[in-house]
């Protein structure tokens, strides 16, 4: 049986009468079946991307953030998984009901992924340039000369030193950044207008991933191209999004303009997030509080918010209903049954516990 959701106000769609967005989630749900057990992934997903923005989606582990943007390509594994819900709308069509020709299409030209694992996405038996060279061939029908040349502009594009000897070397001959570096020309090389990048930057060391930062923050003006940029790190999101959302077990729990989520959070797990990076001002030396107890257990139906065993302010109406995502006063949405006095609340006692610990 569904669950009940309870809403006072709003829909859970962000466009407002605003510009159409470039790219809309609605009601996404995907699920994994393993044997008699199921993973319910992405529990009725909906989000708009502007264009030119920086969206950033931040969320523990296991929370759904990988699911719903490689299904947003078609790229969920399927069997196991399966797309049970939903609408992906981009350019006047839903790509959740494309064949899979014409999204392969659209996939790597207009919308492209940087996937998370580096290692796995590059072949290791193919050099750089040509695994750049392929896809202006195949996609901008280039011809080898041309392509040639542009992947060189590409790798120069993303800071790779001396772009025209490493056109013709291995991934085995290039760091970890400037793997990452080469995903990024591979995912731009054909100008797409979607850049989703799938925590590109959690392997590397601190000052690397805030230099591929700028890269990515350059381009993106540089192209006119708008980004979903999926982390877990809410330190990467400051320097980076212009928007945030926060999932927690397959559902957006909070979405607001970065200033908003870090300023003046919404949800009680955004504001467990806040506390469990360190501050973006003090990076090295604040102490971290970790949010208490274990991220819910998706193959579990069952009523409530998903984030009641952990909650401080939870109460007994969201033990047995969902709370659904509405307006709050600051801009954003959130979806949780708390009064904006008591969110306020806990958000100051918990930057009080952190200047606490970071105090000891
Ligand atoms: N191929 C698969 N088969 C079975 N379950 C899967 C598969 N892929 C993902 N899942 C499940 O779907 C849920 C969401 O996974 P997802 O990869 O989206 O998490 P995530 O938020 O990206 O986490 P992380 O930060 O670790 O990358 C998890 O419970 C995961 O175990
Ligand atoms: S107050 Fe209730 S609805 Fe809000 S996050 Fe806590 S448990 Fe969920
Ligand atoms: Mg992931």
């Amino acid at each position: 049986m569904a669950e009940p959701e309870i809403s006072s106000a709003g829909s859970g769609s962000e466009a407002n009468g605003a510009e159409r967005p470039l790219l809309s989630v609605r009601d996404l749900n995907v699920e994994f079946t393993v044997g008699e057990s199921t993973v319910h992934a992405v529990n009725g997903l909906s989000l708009d991307l502007r264009k030119g923005e920086t969206l950033a989606i931040v969320g523990e582990s296991g929370s759904g953030k990988s699911v719903s943007m490689l299904s947003v390509l078609g790229l969920i594994p399927q069997p196991p998984g399966k797309i049970t819900n939903g609408h992906v709308f981009y350019d006047d069509k839903d790509l959740l009901s494309l064949p899979s020709g014409e999204l392969r299409k659209i996939r790597g030209k207009e919308i492209s992924m940087i996937f998370q694992d580096p290692m796995t996405s590059l072949n290791p038996t193919m050099t750089i340039g040509r695994q750049i060279t392929e896809m202006l061939e195949l996609h901008l029908d280039m011809k080898p000369s041309q392509a040639k040349e542009r992947a060189i502009e590409l790798l120069d594009l993303v800071e790779i030193p001396d772009p025209s000897t490493r056109f013709g070397q291995y991934s085995i001959e290039f760091s970890g950044g400037m793997r990452q570096r080469v995903m990024i020309a591979i995912a731009l090389s054909c100008n797409p207008k979607i850049l989703i990048a799938d925590e590109p930057t959690t392997a590397l060391d601190v000052t690397i991933q805030m230099q591929i930062i700028q890269v990515v923050n350059e381009l993106r003006a540089e192209m006119d191209m708008s980004v979903i940029w999926i982390t877990h790190d809410l330190g990467v999101v400051a320097g980076l999004a212009d928007r945030v959302i926060v999932m927690y077990g397959g559902r957006a729990v909070e979405i607001a303009d970065s200033e908003d989520l870090f300023y003046r959070p919404q949800h009680p797990y955004s504001i467990g997030l806040l506390n469990s990076v360190p501050s973006i001002a003090e990076p090295v030396s604040e102490r971290l509080i970790a949010i208490e107890g274990l991220p819910p257990d998706l193959s579990e139906r069952r009523d409530g918010c998903a984030f009641y065993p952990r909650c401080a302010l939870a109460s007994d109406i969201c033990k047995n209903n969902t709370p659904r995502l509405e307006a709050k006063g600051t801009g954003g949405q959130a979806a949780c049954f708390a009064s904006p006095g008591d969110v306020a609340r806990l958000t100051e006692g918990s930057a009080a516990q952190q200047d606490n610990a970071s105090a000891q």
